[in-house]
């Protein structure tokens, strides 16, 4: 027998994807190199830094709007009666909106201030869906003149709704929110009337018993980034049951059925193993899941389907350019081969850390609000060969919390080296803050790509303009 050792060899049936998907699959396996990431829709990375800073950041139309055709094509192939709401607070820049008002999405806004930037760009009432648990008066007022459809959330609203509707000439469309087990956990309860004890059969008697009132919608929106397209079809089937007790005891058969949002994007959650392509299921299984609920009601029965998408829209086409500022750590180039620096010696010795190396970047969680659930891909603007190592990135804001990744695996950088975060287009931009830092511009990729400028970097102007000094504490 030979003694020359022969490395084992991965079976060539996982495809083209092998050697990836295996390390994909074993935690303690790492890449020996992290591939660049050099452009965004053919467009260079490096090239729009240096045209419009550091950090930006980048919108890809054409990311937008393949999931919306996607999206679109996976229900209305299998449940034609199906009308997309775009989820307004997952992303309010109005070039986003308006790129799915362009594919045909009406809008949900879940505030006043929501309710007014959709209006602003000339969105009529009767195509905005007005949620969430408080909506002062004034905005159910202009609301309900201006034809929207409102989702009570509950009792002391629909007493608010009572009260503002005598003064205003119906019929008024509502939508009840309600909530209900779906198997999910935790459970949405803090939105809605319950469904299991009654509370929402009750709620629809009380919209139904005031005549200006029309009960459009019976909506539900049972958690964000759902792993489990299975929870949908329990979602929707208790709906259909709410809907029926609803038409035989009160003789209406609601219009619609809402089942919210919620579908998940192809991020992964700290500690969950790539790729996301399989860790997430596709949209396809969703729709799979509602519409073979309601296909079985006989066609004459068969309600609109509501959907209000946000994550899973919007979350890739949002990338975040950001340069490399100072390197710390024992393993900065300057210092391979050197000996430990003191800053390594004492997280080993003291902490009982790895010693890491880390990267201060211009961009940290003020930007990027959901970097505390989201371990975001990274990858550098330039190819290298040279290997990974464990890092560490931080943010540039004076806090020790601001850490945008503990650990991930990058080649060594340099002070000037652009990174690119990926997906980062749902929940960050619309929760970034102005906090110590200005708030970068904001570039859309355009379906020609080109680059086109949709916010600009903030100034001091938009940060104190607001502000009042008292006279005896003026300047000068
Ligand atoms: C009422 C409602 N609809 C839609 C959405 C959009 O959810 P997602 O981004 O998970 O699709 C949300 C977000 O939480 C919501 O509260």
């Amino acid at each position: 027998m030979s003694d020359v050792y022969v490395p084992p060899q991965i079976s060539g049936e996982l495809g083209q994807a092998t050697p990836r998907a295996a390390a994909d699959r074993n935690f303690f396996v790492r890449e020996r190199s992290v591939p660049a990431r050099k452009e965004i829709d053919g467009v260079s990375i490096e090239k729009l830094v240096s045209k419009f800073g550091s950090p930006l950041f980048v919108y890809s139309e054409r990311d937008l709007r393949t999931k919306a055709r996607r999206m679109r094509r996976a229900f209305e192939s299998r449940y034609p009666k199906t009308s997309f709401a775009w989820s307004v607070k997952t992303n309010y820049l109005n070039a986003i909106i308006q790129v799915f008002r362009k594919e045909g999405w009406i809008a949900e806004v879940v505030s006043d201030f929501e309710y007014e930037k959709v209006r602003k760009l000339d969105i009529p009432g009767k195509d905005i869906v007005f949620n969430g648990p408080y909506k002062p008066n004034d905005a159910l007022k202009r609301a309900m003149r201006e034809g929207a459809l409102i989702h009570v959330d509950n009792w002391d609203e629909l007493s608010r709704l009572d009260e503002i509707a005598r003064d205003i000439p119906g019929p008024i469309q509502i939508g009840l929110r309600v909530w209900l087990d779906a198997g999910i956990r935790p459970v949405w309860s803090k939105f809605g009337f319950a469904v299991a004890n009654g509370e929402a059969e009750r709620a629809a008697a009380a919209v139904i018993k005031n005549p200006k009132f029309h009960l459009h919608s019976l909506h539900c929106h049972i958690g964000t980034y759902i792993l489990a397209p299975e929870a949908y079809r329990t979602a929707a089937q208790k709906l259909v049951v709410l809907r029926e007790r609803i038409d035989t005891r009160y003789g209406q058969l609601v219009d619609c059925l809402n089942l919210g949002g919620g579908f998940p994007s192809h991020s992964l959650l700290h500690g969950m193993m790539g790729p996301a392509e399989t860790a997430v299921p596709p949209i396809e299984d969703y729709a799979d899941a509602i519409a073979s609920v309601l296909n079985k009601l006989p066609a004459r029965k068969r309600p609109l389907l509501r959907l209000e998408s946000g994550r899973c829209l919007v979350d890739e086409a949002g990338y975040l350019l950001t340069s490399v500022v100072a390197v710390k750590g024992v393993n900065r180039a300057s210092m391979i081969g050197a000996d430990l620096s003191g800053r390594g010696f004492k997280e080993r010795i003291v902490l009982n850390e790895d010693s890491r190396v880390g990267y201060v970047i211009d961009a940290g969680i003020n930007l990027l609000y959901t970097a505390a659930w989201f371990q975001f891909d990274v990858r550098p603007a330039r190819a290298t060969k040279a290997p990974a190592s464990p890092s560490r990135l931080y943010g540039p804001l004076c806090m020790a919390i601001d850490v945008v990744r503990e650990s991930v695996d990058l080649p060594p950088l340099a002070a000037g080296d652009v990174l690119s975060l990926h997906p980062v287009g749902a929940y960050n931009f619309v929760q970034s803050m102005q906090f110590i830092n200005y708030r970068p511009a904001i570039v859309l990729l355009t379906e020609k790509g080109t680059p086109e400028i949709i916010r600009a970097r903030e100034t001091l102007r938009d940060i104190d303009g607001p502000e009042r000094l008292p006279a005896h504490l003026s300047v000068g």
